[in-house]
């Protein structure tokens, strides 16, 4: 069996458990924009990975701009693209915490952020300057779908997932394992296996990364700080008729923020 580290160094694997619900994500996404945002069509992805939402977004006609810190996963989004696409489509290559765009400021209908990216950042200055510059970049009415797993510090055993999927000819084996969370250090230590067997292939990509961990009154709280409102919270179900109500015991979430309204002084 070989093996390798680092699973967005191979981007066509990722994409192979990751992108079997990109239609229901973006008919979600879209459902958001016109439901709580301004149905405007420019859309921002940090973080876009792969590519699979922002090509997804421009096949349904509407301008996109994604970054992602990831060179691999930025150059499998630009292959992806007709270059009628590539009109539709700008990316670069910038950290959440620090992406600027003075050409983008105040311009931005609808920025989304799904599957738990944010939580890679890893101090709350970094979660907060990711935020604030979000914000800067939203319509005054625009909205940032922020989709993440809450924390639940009280418990005392492994979380697992498990997903299938294939790459041509070869099976892929996904299991993501997240750790106990540390409250203190305010982390899960996380672990992901990729297994790809197939003719002539044996691979294991083992991926280890921390992750940030937010229980509900501390993601609040950050939101408040970065001069965001919660419009509304679902979950990874993504039904807008069936929001997350208040006391729910789930953790997966996508909170719909939105930038407070400025007062008037005076
Ligand atoms: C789980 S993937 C999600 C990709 C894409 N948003 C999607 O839904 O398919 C996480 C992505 O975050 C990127 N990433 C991790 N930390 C980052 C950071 N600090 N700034 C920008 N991108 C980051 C990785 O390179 C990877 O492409």
């Amino acid at each position: 069996m070989e093996r390798r580290s680092d699973w967005y160094a191979h981007p066509k694997y990722y994409e192979a458990i990751f992108g079997t619900d990109t239609e229901k994500e973006m008919d979600f996404l879209l459902a958001v924009n016109r439901v709580h945002g301004t149905g405007g069509s420019l859309l921002l992805e940090p973080a876009c990975g792969a590519g699979r939402l922002v090509a997804e977004a421009a096949r349904r006609g509407l301008q996109v701009v994604g970054y992602d810190i990831s060179q691999p996963m930025l150059e499998h989004a630009r292959k992806r693209l007709s270059p009628a696409r590539r009109r539709q489509i700008r990316l670069f290559q910038s950290r959440m915490e620090s992406f600027s765009a003075p050409e983008l400021e105040g311009r931005v209908d609808l920025a989304f952020n799904l599957v738990s990216t944010f939580r890679y950042l890893d101090s709350e200055a970094a979660a907060l300057a990711h935020l604030e510059s979000t914000r800067r970049l939203l319509k005054p009415e625009g909205v940032y779908a922020l989709g993440f797993h809450l924390t639940d510090y009280a418990r005392t055993t492994f979380e697992r997932e498990r997903w299938v999927g294939r790459v041509g000819k070869d099976t892929v084996i996904c299991n993501t394992r997240e750790g106990l969370p540390d409250r203190r250090l305010r982390r899960s230590p996380m672990r992901n296996r990729l297994r790809i067997t197939g003719p002539g292939k044996d691979l294991l990509i083992e991926t280890e990364w921390f992750f940030r961990t937010y229980d509900l009154l501390q993601a609040r709280r950050l939101f408040r700080a970065a001069g965001l409102r919660v419009l509304a919270t679902y979950d990874f179900d993504y039904r807008l008729d069936t929001p997350v109500r208040r006391g729910s015991a789930r953790l997966d979430r996508v909170f719909i923020l939105q930038p407070e309204p400025v007062t008037q002084v005076g």
